[in-house]
């Protein structure tokens, strides 16, 4: 080759990249311009005597002629999206925008984008309904959800998608639409969120095809009918949100194999039956079932459940005993039984018609924040360490029939905030170190059988708002001391055996906002103390 023909085509290969080059950065410094408003600072490196490649959030191919992807979600960028423009980027294979403030209508023109393999808009502000997009049948990742679309959503477009990996078009208020067919045959799909999309009617056996699902989001919608018994071939799913919609019948035989099932919520609806399929899913971390109409006992396997942290039955039709243990460790031959510590956050079992006692094994559980089990027929005495968890801000047993007294160990309740336990049969005095529950809020203590004096040291309660003892049968007089309860509220005291003078501090409560002592055996004007 002589050396003219060498420069000659040297020449024209330059020419012919700097000509790629000026347009791939043209449209780069267009997209700039609308999405000006950007907070973040990271324009700065976008101008025109920077290789485009160098702009942060841009990748080229390796030769650096072309843009493959725009990575700028979460950039609390604003403006609209001129995908007439950037879908002259030939080989763009990402568009990446979500979390950011943009606004305005997806043109048709996004189907000019046809290499991209990841797109995600969601997160944003905009408007109108979402376009066809046939011709992007190479995407594998797709997120719109939270976006404001709404109308009708293009589901028909998903035909040619076979590659999709994720899709997520959930929270957008489209038009109420029947389960869209075309996705149960998307078989490569891990990640599925149709929440909040209103769709409605049932949820297809064929499902159960889609057998790489390791995320299953279809909460709040209102899809009805039974949970098909496909759903139990879906082996890999990691989570299953099936919260709030107008679900009924039984939670069906093969629920059972999904047992690397981490996350199971099937909240507010209509299911009935038992819970035996549970009782094989030993990987639960999360098991919300509130707000059906579950009936039987609650499986005891589901305290040995190891790694489970939220357990909410709670407004259910649940009979039999309180499951023993709650995350229990105690299957592990070197871990001796003493130290079992439990994993449990939250318990809320209340609403029920659960019957014997708490089982002592709870007082192991140093994790749980949140004990609720009130409304249910519980009897016997409270065990030993319960009133004194240390990360537990709520203790609610009300409307049970429980019996004994409230123990000195609530001092150490450091956490505890709300103590509910009204409409039991507990009595004794309340002990001094109630006190030195220093977060508590609110105490309701109403309608049981303590009886004795109010001790003095309630004064230390700085952050206690509302404080209920009446229908029980404290007597002496009430300590001047609660004159220092500087956020109380809401006090009721009626109906006890109170005597002597209302403490003229009373008088300096600043919140005080309503004040009950009637039926006791009180002097003194409340009116005169304001
Ligand atoms: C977005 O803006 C907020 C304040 O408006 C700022 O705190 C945050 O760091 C910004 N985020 C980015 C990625 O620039
Ligand atoms: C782009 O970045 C590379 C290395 O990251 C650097 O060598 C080059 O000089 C930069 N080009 C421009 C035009 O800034
Ligand atoms: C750069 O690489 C792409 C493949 O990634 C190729 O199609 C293109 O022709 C190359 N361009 C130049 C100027 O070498
Ligand atoms: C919602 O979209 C964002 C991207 O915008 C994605 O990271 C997130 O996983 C999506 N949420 C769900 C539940 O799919
Ligand atoms: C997408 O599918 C439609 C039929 O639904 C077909 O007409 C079109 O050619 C397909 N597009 C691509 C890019 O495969
Ligand atoms: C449902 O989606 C709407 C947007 O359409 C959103 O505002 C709302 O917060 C979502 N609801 C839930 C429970 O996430
Ligand atoms: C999908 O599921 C249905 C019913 O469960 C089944 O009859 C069909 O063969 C499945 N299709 C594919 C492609 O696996
Ligand atoms: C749910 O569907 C029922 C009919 O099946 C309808 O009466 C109801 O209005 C729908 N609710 C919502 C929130 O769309
Ligand atoms: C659970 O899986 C096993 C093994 O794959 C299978 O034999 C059995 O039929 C499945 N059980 C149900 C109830 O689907
Ligand atoms: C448990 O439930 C609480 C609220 O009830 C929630 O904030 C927390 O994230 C849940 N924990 C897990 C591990 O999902
Ligand atoms: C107690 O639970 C029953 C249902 O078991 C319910 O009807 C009743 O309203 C609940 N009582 C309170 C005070 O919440
Ligand atoms: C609780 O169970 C008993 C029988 O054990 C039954 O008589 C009672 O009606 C049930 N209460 C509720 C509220 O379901």
């Amino acid at each position: 080759m002589s050396t003219s023909k060498i420069s000659l085509c040297l020449l024209l290969c330059l020419s012919f990249f700097t000509c790629i080059n000026s347009d791939e950065l043209q449209i780069l410094l267009n997209l700039k311009t609308s999405l000006k408003d950007s907070k973040s600072n990271i324009f700065s490196s976008w101008v025109s005597n920077n290789h485009f490649c160098n702009f942060t959030g841009i990748t080229c191919n390796s030769n650096r002629s072309s843009v493959q992807e725009i990575e700028l979600s979460d950039r609390n960028l604003t403006g609209t999206v001129p995908f007439d423009s950037i879908c002259q980027l030939q080989a763009l294979n990402k568009l990446s925008l979500g979390f950011n403030s943009l606004y305005g209508t997806i043109s048709k023109d996004l189907n000019n984008c046809v290499k991209l393999q990841y797109l995600d808009l969601g997160n944003n502000f905009f408007s109108g309904s979402f376009p066809d997009i046939s011709s992007l049948s190479e995407l594998q990742h797709l997120y719109l959800n939270l976006s404001g679309f709404s109308g009708v959503f293009p589901w028909t477009s998903l035909g040619n998608m076979t590659n999709l990996v994720s899709l997520s078009v959930g929270d957008n208020p489209f038009d109420p639409t029947p389960f869209p067919n075309q996705v149960v045959k998307l078989n490569k799909l891990s990640w599925l969120y149709l929440a909040n999309c209103s769709i409605e009617g049932r949820i297809p056996v064929e499902i159960g095809n889609l057998t790489e699902l390791i995320n299953l989001e279809l909460s709040d919608n209102n899809i009805s009918g039974e949970i098909p018994s496909e759903i139990g071939n879906l082996v890999k799913l990691w989570q299953l949100e099936l919260y709030n919609n107008q679900l009924s019948g039984k939670l069906p035989v093969g629920l059972r194999n999904l047992t690397n099932l981490a996350n199971f919520d099937a909240s507010a609806n209509f299911l009935q039956g038992d819970l035996s399929e549970v009782r094989f899913l030993t990987n639960l971390v999360t098991l919300q079932l509130f707000e059906n109409q579950f009936s039987g006992e609650v499986p005891a396997e589901l305290g040995k459940f190891k790694k489970l942290v939220n357990l909410s039955l709670f407004t259910n039709k649940l009979t039999g005993a309180l499951p023993q243990e709650l995350g229990s460790w105690a299957d592990f031959d070197f871990i001796d039984v003493s130290e079992n510590l439990g994993t449990m956050k939250i318990l809320l079992m209340l609403q029920n018609n659960f019957t014997g006692e708490i089982p002592a094994s709870y007082s192991n559980c140093l994790t749980l924040e949140r004990f609720r089990v009130s409304n249910n027929s519980l009897k016997g005495t409270v065990p030993a360490g319960i009133w004194g968890l240390p990360k537990v801000t709520i203790i609610d047993l009300a409307l049970n029939q429980i019996e004994g007294s409230i123990t000195q160990d609530i001092e150490n309740a450091k956490s505890l905030a709300q103590l509910f336990a009204g409409y039991n049969r507990l009595s004794g005095e309340l002990p001094e170190e109630i006190s030195k529950a220093t977060s508590l809020v609110a105490i309701e203590l109403n309608n049981n059988q303590f009886s004795g004096k109010i001790p003095a040291s309630i004064g230390e309660l700085k952050q206690l708002s509302s404080l209920k003892l009446q229908n029980n049968m404290l007597s002496g007089s009430i300590p001047e001391s609660m004159g220092s309860c500087d956020s109380l509220s809401d006090l009721n005291m009626a109906h006890n055996l109170l005597s002597g003078q209302i403490p003229s501090s009373f008088g300096l409560l600043p919140t005080l906002n309503s004040l009950i002592l009637s039926e006791n055996k009180l002097s003194g004007q409340v009116a005169e103390l304001f």
